[in-house]
């Protein structure tokens, strides 16, 4: 039976720097209150011309070096998006012409937040079907393009990047074992945007193109969501949740993280972060924190990896690997 693993991981934030000092000037808000609150120090902001896909080409291309392969090996690329260059071509047809991938087919997947999961899911089993060999999966966006930065409930949370995967297939014992998705459609509004029409006087004047959250709601489900998700998927493949090497959070705001940690006793050392540097990176901040870990050598072959993320849907999920 075909499995698939990660052979190699990439990521890349852009340059420019908003540190909550900076935010202090913008909006009334403190770095106390941002800190204590999120746990955010700081954030990458893509320029004006700096767009998702461009992020993607840079982490792309270090995950692709780090699997050891070349881009004409792609059999597929999809990327999990809420913030593509243009509603078409996807992110991915881009990636696709730019890293000179010609031989792979392209699409994108969107599920917020949770969208990293979601397309790692579809990578793998796309693997595990047979149909493909080599599979890249992004997260990346821009998520400040979208924020009403005269908001300051929402626009001291997220940053910019983006992080890639290679997924193989193998006959060894590695990989993923298994993936849960969930959703509830009925909980959208907490989190959304709401125009994708073309923009008019009433679109600008109510604001319908800046992500509308009711953050108190989220916070709440969030952990909910993400506590049962990793109980589920460990559950289900027999591996106690001690036996989890590590935990890679979508990273929304460490006392989400801390809360779910101490619900289901896991110690902070399990717990890679990244959130203090870059905010909230949307479907990018897991494969970013991945690459960080990857990158930094702490993981081995044989630890156990468990993904959990949640986002605007509502949707969320976990996935639980062998390096
Ligand atoms: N600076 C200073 N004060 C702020 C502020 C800011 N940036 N943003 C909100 N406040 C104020 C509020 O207006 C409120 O004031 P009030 O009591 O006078 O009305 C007070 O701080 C408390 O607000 P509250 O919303 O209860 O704070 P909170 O502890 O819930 O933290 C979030 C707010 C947004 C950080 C938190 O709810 C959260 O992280 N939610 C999840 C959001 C998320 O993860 N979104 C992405 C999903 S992928």
């Amino acid at each position: 039976m075909n499995h698939s693993y990660i052979a190699g991981t990439g990521s890349y934030v852009p340059e420019k720097i908003i540190t909550n000092f900076t935010l202090e000037k913008m909006i009334d808000t403190s770095d106390e209150w941002i800190r204590t609150r999120t746990g955010i120090l700081e954030r990458r902001i893509a320029q004006e011309n700096e767009t998702t896909s461009d992020l993607s080409i840079k982490a792309a291309l270090s995950a692709i070096e780090d699997a050891k392969i070349t881009s004409g090996d792609l059999d597929l690329i999809i990327t999990a998006t809420v913030t593509p260059d243009m509603v078409f071509p996807s992110s991915s047809c881009m990636i696709q012409k730019n890293i000179g991938a010609h031989k792979a087919a392209a699409f994108d997947v969107a599920a917020a937040c949770s969208g990293f999961i979601y397309a790692l899911n579809v990578g793998d089993q796309l693997i595990k079907s047979g149909q493909y060999k080599t599979v890249m999966v992004l997260g990346a966006d821009t998520l400040t393009k979208i924020i009403d930065w005269t908001d300051r409930n929402t626009c001291i949370l997220f940053g910019d990047g983006a992080g890639a995967v290679i997924l193989k297939s193998t006959q060894e014992d590695r990989g993923i074992y298994s993936t849960h998705l969930y959703t509830d459609g009925t909980l959208g509004e907490l989190l959304e945007v709401r125009s994708l029409r073309p923009t008019s006087e009433e679109t600008l004047t109510n604001r319908l193109h800046y992500i509308s959250m009711k953050g108190n709601e989220l916070f709440k489900v969030a952990i909910k969501a993400m506590t049962e998700a990793i109980q589920d998927v460990t559950r289900s493949n027999g591996i106690p949740i001690d036996a989890v090497d590590f935990f890679i959070f979508h990273q929304a705001n460490i006392r989400i993280i801390q809360a779910v940690a101490q619900r289901l006793n896991i110690p902070e050392n399990k717990i890679p972060l990244t959130i203090q540097k870059y905010g909230n990176t949307s479907t990018a901040s897991m494969p970013i924190t991945l690459d960080e870990l990857n990158k930094a050598g702490k993981i081995q072959p044989g630890n156990t990896v468990c993904f959990a993320a949640f986002g605007g849907g509502l949707t969320w999920a976990s996935s639980l690997l062998k390096w």
